[in-house]
C-alpha cells in the first residue's frame, strides 16, 4: 500500500488523517495515511527517512511549511510565491513541493459557498505566510480588485510589489485606510489564534459580504462574530482545510475526490 502522512509539531490535532482515508475509500485508492511528529529541529531528517522508507508523499503543517519550501528540490509556482509548502510528493528520489492552501480557500468560496470571485472586490487581511499562499490563487480567479491590509503596511506593500501588469487592481494599506464595503473579506491574519479581532473597520462589511476566516474551531472566531453582527454571511476555515486536502489528494493520486462526505463527517 502507498504510504502518506502529515508532518507537524504538534500533529495530534491534525484532521488530515480523518480526511484522506475517506477520499481513498471513495475513489478506490489503496493507501495509508498517518500522523508523523517531527522534532522541531528534525524536519529535514524526518523527510529523508520517509523517502527512504518508500513514502509517496506528505502534508506539512505547523511549524514546518517554510522549511519544507527550502528543502524541496522542485517548487510549484504557487508554492514559490507562498514561500511555503503544505504538500510534498516523493518522485524518483526527488522532493516536489506544492502549496494547496490557497486553491483550497478558493474552491471553498467558489464551489461550497457558491460565491464567484471574478469581477469582485476582495479585502485580504494579513500579509504573513497564510496571506502569501492565498494571494496568487485569488488573482487567478480574476477579481476586479484585491486590497491587502496589514498591521505592518510595508509587508503588504512588498507583497503587492511582486505583481505587475495584472488586470486585477492590487493595493496595500493599513487597517485604518480600509474603505468598504467589499464582496469578500478574508481574514488571513493569525489574530484568531489569540482570540483577537484584527482592527478591521465595520465599513468593510455589508449585507452582501462573505466574510471568511481561515481558522476554524468549535466557536465563531471574533472576526466572524464581528462580521455576522454587521449582517455579513460568515464562513470558517474548515472548508479550506477540506478542499486543500482534496487538492493534495488529486496531486498524489490523479483523481479528485468529492468533498461532501468529509464535510458531513467533520461537521455533522
Ligand atoms: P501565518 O503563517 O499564520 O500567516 P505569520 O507569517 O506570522 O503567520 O503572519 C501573521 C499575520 O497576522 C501578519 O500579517 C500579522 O501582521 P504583522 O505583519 O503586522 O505582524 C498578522 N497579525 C497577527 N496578529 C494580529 C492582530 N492581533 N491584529 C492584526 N493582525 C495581526
Amino acid at each position: 500500500m502507498d504510504k502518506y502522512c502529515v508532518i507537524g509539531n504538534p500533529v495530534a490535532h491534525s484532521k488530515s488523517p480523518e480526511i484522506h482515508p475517506v477520499f481513498a475509500a471513495q475513489t478506490g485508492q489503496q493507501l495509508v495515511y498517518e500522523r508523523c511528529l517531527a522534532p522541531v529541529d528534525g524536519f529535514a531528517a524526518t523527510v529523508r527517512t520517509l523517502v527512504e522508507q518508500g513514502y509517496k508523499g506528505a502534508n506539512v503543517t505547523v511549524p514546518f511549511k517554510m522549511e519544507a519550501a527550502a528543502l524541496a528540490d522542485r517548487l510549484s509556482a504557487r508554492a514559490r510565491m507562498a514561500g511555503a509548502v503544505n504538500t510534498l510528493s516523493f518522485i524518483d528520489g526527488a522532493i516536489h513541493g506544492d502549496n494547496t492552501d490557497g486553491a483550497g480557500l478558493v474552491a471553498d468560496i467558489v464551489h461550497n459557498a457558491g460565491v464567484a470571485l471574478a469581477g469582485r472586490r476582495i479585502l485580504l487581511l494579513g500579509a504573513g505566510g497564510a496571506a502569501r499562499g492565498i494571494l496568487l490563487p485569488l488573482i487567478e480567479h480574476g477579481p476586479a480588485s484585491i486590497v491587502l491590509a496589514n498591521r505592518t503596511v510595508a509587508t503588504a506593500a512588498a507583497l503587492v510589489d511582486n505583481f505587475t501588469g495584472l488586470e486585477t487592481q492590487l493595493a496595500a494599506c493599513g487597517f485604518a485606510d480600509i474603505a468598504g464595503p467589499f464582496d469578500i473579506v478574508v481574514n488571513a491574519t493569525s489574530a484568531s489564534l489569540q482570540a483577537a479581532l484584527p482592527p478591521v473597520p465595520a465599513s468593510a462589511f455589508g449585507r452582501d459580504t462573505l466574510a471568511v476566516d481561515i481558522m476554524y474551531g468549535a466557536a465563531l472566531t471574533p472576526f466572524m462574530d464581528f462580521a455576522a453582527g454587521l449582517g455579513a454571511r460568515t464562513r470558517d476555515g474548515l472548508g479550506m482545510l477540506i478542499e486543500q486536502a482534496a487538492e493534495a489528494f488529486a496531486i498524489w493520486r490523479g483523481v479528485r475526490p468529492d468533498t461532501r462526505e468529509v464535510f458531513k463527517k467533520l461537521r455533522p
